[in-house]
């Protein structure tokens, strides 16, 4: 989806918040969200919060003759890759279904030349209603993609189809319908290879409430887990602590600590490819209390005995198991080529991907890697986390080939 452009129409319906979380997974896979708001949608969400999510104006009337000139509603209809509509509501698919053009989303849909992909969410009975089932064989007719809704608990307390899906299962609607709309070349590089990949950080208990832990987010791990699915790969993932969603088609094994990490990586193996992208805590409490440490208002500091943990790239590549290619992580924030080439030689690992986080923090969007092996250095440009991960991919890709 990198580089792809996305106009999301959201409709007037309570399911419009989940079109919130859809502007941000949009952009996680690195494509371009520019959202049109209709009049009932202003109701449930605002422009200003779809402005902020996707970093990109919002449309909400026809009549706004500084955009028409500047950009008018035919271009905006047609520069998009994909048109979205969620939720798509029976309302608006009505009018979308007789060609009525009577506002912004509804001028769009009808002068666009691009696929249109329409979420709907309703009640169960106006879904259920012959003027909706007819309005939506009507549109599916017309050639626009409609997805099933979900059954479930509704907003208004009924129980039925009619609920938005998930905005992960949107998500891989659009991807489809990106993909059916510009074919890609059916490649899949990393077919029958099983590649493993840890992500995020560790957390190291003191006691039951306190624990060690560092700033890693997971977001570089999960897009090559993510980018190795797309590419073919059976991907096991294993996550220290996150909040991010699996990706599509990746087996993901959550774990919390070093150790839980080293055993959840021995469990998973054999593999074609490990990728230790995890920043796996160095040391953990050599004394694990089994109750919260109490402040005693003595001024007494408890003390914090570390040990080292177990080095999981280390150990995997000495291990009888080893995968023919493995590919370590460095985060660094000073010296970062040659702790790279250091670390190459000190774990046994075929390369380390190395990056700077005094410039690239940890946690942010975009990284700049530097793919350093024993041919050399590949440095890659400044890009987002998904698109880095996609080269990285193709590289290995290349190297299995
Ligand atoms: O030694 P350092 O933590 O800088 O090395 C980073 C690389 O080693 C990463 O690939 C990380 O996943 C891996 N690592 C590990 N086990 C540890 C520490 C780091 O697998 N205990």
């Amino acid at each position: 989806m990198i580089g792809k452009r996305i106009l999301l129409i959201v409709g007037g319906g309570i399911a419009a918040y989940k079109a919130c979380e859809l502007v941000r997974l949009i952009r996680r896979q690195g494509a371009e969200v520019t959202c049109v708001l209709t009049e009932g949608g202003a109701h449930f969400v605002t422009a200003m919060t779809l402005a902020a999510l996707s970093e990109n104006p919002v449309h909400t009337t026809l009549w706004d003759l500084r955009n028409e000139v500047e950009m008018g509603h035919i271009q905006l209809s047609r520069q998009a890759d994909l048109v979205v509509v969620c939720p798509a509501t029976a309302d608006l698919m009505a009018r979308m279904a007789a060609g009525i053009a009577d506002d912004l989303a509804t001028t769009l849909l009808l002068a666009t030349d691009k696929p249109v992909l329409a979420v709907p969410a309703m009640n169960v009975r106006m879904w259920q209603h012959p003027a909706t089932v007819r309005n939506i064989a009507t549109l599916r007719d017309h050639g626009v993609a409609v997805l099933d809704p979900d059954e479930g608990v509704m907003a208004c307390g009924e129980y039925g189809p009619g609920r938005l899906p998930e905005p992960e299962a949107v998500m891989v609607a659009i991807s489809d319908a990106l993909t059916t709309a510009h074919p890609q070349p059916l490649e899949k590089p990393l077919a029958g290879r099983h590649i493993l990949i840890t992500a995020g950080p560790t957390h190291e208990p003191i006691d039951p409430v306190r624990y060690i832990a560092n700033r890693s987010s997971g977001k570089q791990g999960f897009a090559i887990a993510a980018a190795a699915a797309r590419a073919g790969a059976k991907v096991t993932l294993v996550a220290g602590p996150v909040t991010l969603s699996t990706p599509h088609g990746v087996t993901r094994i959550d774990v919390e600590t070093a150790r839980q990490m080293a055993a959840a990586i021995d469990a998973a193996l054999p593999a074609d490819v490990a990728i230790m992208v995890a920043a796996v805590a160095d040391w953990r409490s050599a004394d694990q209390a089994q109750q919260k440490i109490k402040k005693d208002g003595s001024g007494t500091v408890p003390p914090l005995r570390l040990v080292e943990n177990p080095d999981i790239l280390a150990d995997l590549c000495k291990s009888a198991h080893r995968p023919p290619l493995v590919i370590g992580f460095a985060a660094e924030t000073n010296d970062v080529l040659a702790h790279a080439q250091a670390k190459l030689a000190r774990k046994g690992a075929d390369w380390i991907v190395a990056n700077d986080v005094a410039t690239h923090q940890m946690g942010g969007e975009i990284n700049a890697l530097h793919i350093v092996s024993a041919a050399g250095v590949e440095s890659l440009p400044e890009m987002p986390k998904d698109a880095a991960a996609a080269v990285l991919v193709q590289r290995i890709a290349d190297a299995l080939a």
